[in-house]
């Protein structure tokens, strides 16, 4: 068991090893206390370890409410989130009580923004049961929910009591959700840490608990220096500019993971044409996605993709922040001129 201390404005642990989940009340119990505690969770998660959880928070005597939603981002909505908080106030729920978010990233940030918002804030937990969440979305304190005019537009920064994160779960995920967390992950390497990419590549070697271990580190360490996302923390975004833009290209059709893998490919090459890092950083890169079925080309052109990168709400005034690779573990933030960007993607998109 790892226990790593994130320390933002609110301090809290994240605690990642096995079968934490039959564990969970006593953890629970000891960061938030309380006497009612109301699960979030979606279907999918329910039917696999609801039970497990409910258990758990029995066994210290905490009155549980279960709240589910139907698996998907479509349920991250203004309709749930509503229909969450009238729950909570029909529970009687209080600033002394708690919420805890039992499933991925759409889960989390639904509960979280619930939480951070009901009553100005009462405390929540997340229990993150896919590997994104455990990497990403469970740790740093971004809570959302979509509107119809784009994803992730409603939200706020409210960190957790606690993570949870009972690696056994992830180790039980379907391949195609696995691999989702897999591009992630792939971007803590690049960004940070050359050992975890290499470790990437030795399949032998996958231990969940140290990949999730050093992914949350990096991300704490990040968050620390950067709770709200005036500089470093932009890092994280590295694969994502063009990424989210084929994701929205694609109606969505493309996965985040897969279309954060094409970003990563793309800017890196684009890195190549500048100067900033060698070829066979990008080589590196691309192979690895490649082992890990993740795509690294698009048919979407330069002039699409940074039209639509562009209208993303990451752009400040007549610059955007790039995440330029140096080499794998290193990378820096370059602000380009917003009528750049195209010939950037352009050279990314060449081979
Ligand atoms: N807050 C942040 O910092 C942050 C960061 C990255 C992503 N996000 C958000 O996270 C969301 C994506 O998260 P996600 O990829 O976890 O998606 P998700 O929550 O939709 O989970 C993916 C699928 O896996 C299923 N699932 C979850 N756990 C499972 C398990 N243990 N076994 C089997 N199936 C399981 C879910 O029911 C769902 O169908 C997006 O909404 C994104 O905006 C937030
Ligand atoms: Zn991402």
């Amino acid at each position: 068991m790892r226990t790593i201390n994130v320390r933002t404005s609110k301090k809290y642990n994240v605690i990642i090893g096995a079968d934490l989940l039959d564990r969970a009340g006593a953890h629970i119990k000891n960061a938030a206390g309380g006497s009612t505690a109301v699960i979030v969770t979606d279907d999918n998660v329910a039917a696999l370890y609801l039970n497990r959880m409910v258990k758990a928070l029995g066994r210290v005597d905490y009155h549980t409410r279960v709240f589910t939603i139907k698996n998907g981002e479509a349920s991250k909505n203004t309709q749930n989130y509503v229909r969450l908080l009238e729950f909570l106030a029909e529970q009687g729920l209080i600033r002394s009580d708690v919420i805890v978010a039992l499933g991925g990233g759409v889960v989390g940030d639904l509960a979280g923004f619930a939480a951070a918002t009901y009553m100005r804030g009462i405390p929540y937990i997340q229990v993150p049961t896919t590997l994104l969440a455990a990497v990403d979305s469970s740790v740093g304190g971004k809570t959302a929910i979509d509107l119809d005019a784009g994803k992730n537009l409603v939200g706020v920064f409210y960190q957790p009591k606690l993570v949870l994160c009972d690696y056994t779960v992830l180790e039980a995920l379907p391949p195609r959700i696995f691999v989702e967390g897999c591009a992630e992950v792939i971007k803590y390497g690049m960004i940070a840490d050359k050992e975890l990419f290499y470790m990437m590549g030795n399949e032998s070697q996958s231990d969940l608990e140290e990949v999730v271990s050093r992914c949350v580190e990096i991300k704490s360490d990040i968050v620390r220096e950067d709770e709200f996302e005036n500089g470093t923390r932009k890092m994280l975004n590295f694969g994502h500019t063009v990424g989210h833009a084929v994701e929205k290209l694609s109606n969505y059709n493309i996965s985040h993971g897969k279309a954060v893998a094409i970003g990563m490919a793309i800017e890196t090459m684009a890195a190549v044409r500048m100067g900033k890092c060698g070829i066979n950083c990008y080589r590196e890169l691309v192979d690895l996605l490649h082992k890990y079925g993740l795509p690294y080309t698009t048919r979407y052109s330069a002039d699409d993709l940074s039209k639509v990168a562009l209208s993303d709400k990451k752009r400040s005034g007549g610059k955007i922040t790039l995440i330029v690779p140096e080499e794998i573990g290193i990378c820096s933030l370059l602000d380009v001129e917003v009528n750049e960007l195209k010939n950037i993607i352009e050279s990314g998109l060449k081979d």
